[in-house]
């Protein structure tokens, strides 16, 4: 090539300068869209994001070291993951949790998984807001017994804090951006890609045996689970009762309605990761999914709340084998192996 088509090349070059910084310009408004920082899985929407948080790679990384920080509870010993354990989908293994010198949580640790898509928060759905919820766990007393106030306070005497809140919302620590900040990591919580994802949404037709599939048909066709629990997320996200008890100790969204309808209402959780996240139910009473199935195929327990599709249904041995199997298909163990 001469000169001449250089300097011609150089001319347009401008031009191609000015686009280029126009698609720039465009393309940093996208990056700061709501899903860029989120892997979406194939078959999940986009999750819902609070215009006034929008997610940022500096947000989750400060989310995340507070969710792993100790600094938030009062003698500094325990944190989220204490309970939140990733290794078990972010829930902990145990019937009830304890919080700081040792005091006994009253309801099972519910799995983080997916949380960013719910519409509401705690076993009974009584919060509806994913930054407010960071502060029920500071607060409560059986569980970090502090205050927001004092974990600022705390913050501000750490460089690196400071430095990471500058970069994620251009402020010093404040009560609003650690909720927010901590909100932001747990919207990157996506779990979609088990054995029962590459079969229903990425095709692949032998990742389910044929005991698995049988037990999907009962899910799916044979029994009433799809009625609560459906959807991409295996949760309608409603808060009803399954006839867990005749009578409830703990009243669930009764405690904030103060209607007997809402006595022993929870909210229906999402069945994904089940196999790592017992025990089960809001207390932790059931401690095995052949549990769980025979809960079910008995029709629960008389309550008078209890939801019209919680009914008896016979089930064989093998049946009921094939749906335990067909549970445990919805691990995904690519959710976790990040933090093994
Ligand atoms: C001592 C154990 C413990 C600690 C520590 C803890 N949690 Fe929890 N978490 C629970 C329990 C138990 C529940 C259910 C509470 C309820 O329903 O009243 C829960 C509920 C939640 C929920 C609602 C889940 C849902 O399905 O609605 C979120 C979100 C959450 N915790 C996040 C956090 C964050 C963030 C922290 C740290 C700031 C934290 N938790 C610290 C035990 C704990
Ligand atoms: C009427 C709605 C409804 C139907 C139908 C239903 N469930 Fe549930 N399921 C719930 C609710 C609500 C809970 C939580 C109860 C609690 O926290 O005490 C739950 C909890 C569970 C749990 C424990 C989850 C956990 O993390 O603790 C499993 C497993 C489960 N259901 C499986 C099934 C299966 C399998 C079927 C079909 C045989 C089924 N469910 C039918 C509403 C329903």
């Amino acid at each position: 090539m001469g000169p001449i088509g250089y300097s011609k090349n150089l001319m347009l070059s401008n031009k191609y300068i000015f686009i280029c910084l126009i698609l720039a310009f465009f393309s940093l408004s996208f990056k700061n869209d709501k899903e860029s920082y989120l892997t979406i899985p194939t078959g999940f929407p986009t999750p819902l994001i609070p215009t006034d948080n929008s997610l940022s790679e500096d947000r989750i990384i400060l989310g995340k070291k507070l969710f792993f920080d100790k600094i938030l509870s009062r003698d500094s010993s325990i944190s989220c993951a204490s309970c939140h354990q990733p290794k078990y989908a972010f829930s902990d293994a145990l019937k009830t949790p304890k919080g700081i010198k040792e005091r006994e949580v009253l309801r099972n640790t519910p799995t983080l998984t997916n949380i960013g898509y719910n519409q509401s928060f705690l076993r009974d759905g009584v919060n509806p807001s994913l930054e407010a919820q960071v502060l029920v766990p500071i607060h409560e007393k059986n569980e970090f017994d502090f205050h927001i106030l004092l974990v600022v306070e705390r913050l501000k005497k750490r460089p690196d804090y400071n430095d990471l809140f500058q970069k994620a919302y251009n402020s010093i620590p404040t009560p609003n951006f650690v909720t927010k900040a901590i909100a932001c990591y747990e919207r990157t919580l996506i779990s979609g890609n088990s054995r029962f994802d590459q079969y229903y949404y990425q095709n692949s037709t032998s990742s389910l045996s044929i005991a698995e599939l049988r037990g999907m048909d009962l899910f799916f066709n044979k029994l009433n689970c799809i009625q609560c629990h459906s959807g991409f997320n295996f949760s309608n996200g409603e808060v009803v009762n399954n006839g867990l008890y005749n009578e409830y100790k703990d009243i669930g969204k009764m405690r904030v309605s103060l209607l007997e309808k809402d006595n022993g209402c929870f909210k229906v959780p999402t069945l994904r990761n089940i196999a790592i996240t017992g025990p089960y139910m809001h207390d932790g009473s059931i401690h095995t999914l052949e549990e769980v199935i025979d809960h079910y195929s008995k029709g629960g327990n008389d309550n008078k709340n209890r939801h019209e599709f919680i009914k008896p249904f016979d089930i064989t041995e093998r049946e009921k084998n094939d749906l335990v199997l067909f549970l445990k298909s919805l691990t995904d163990s690519s959710f976790i192996e990040d933090y093994l």
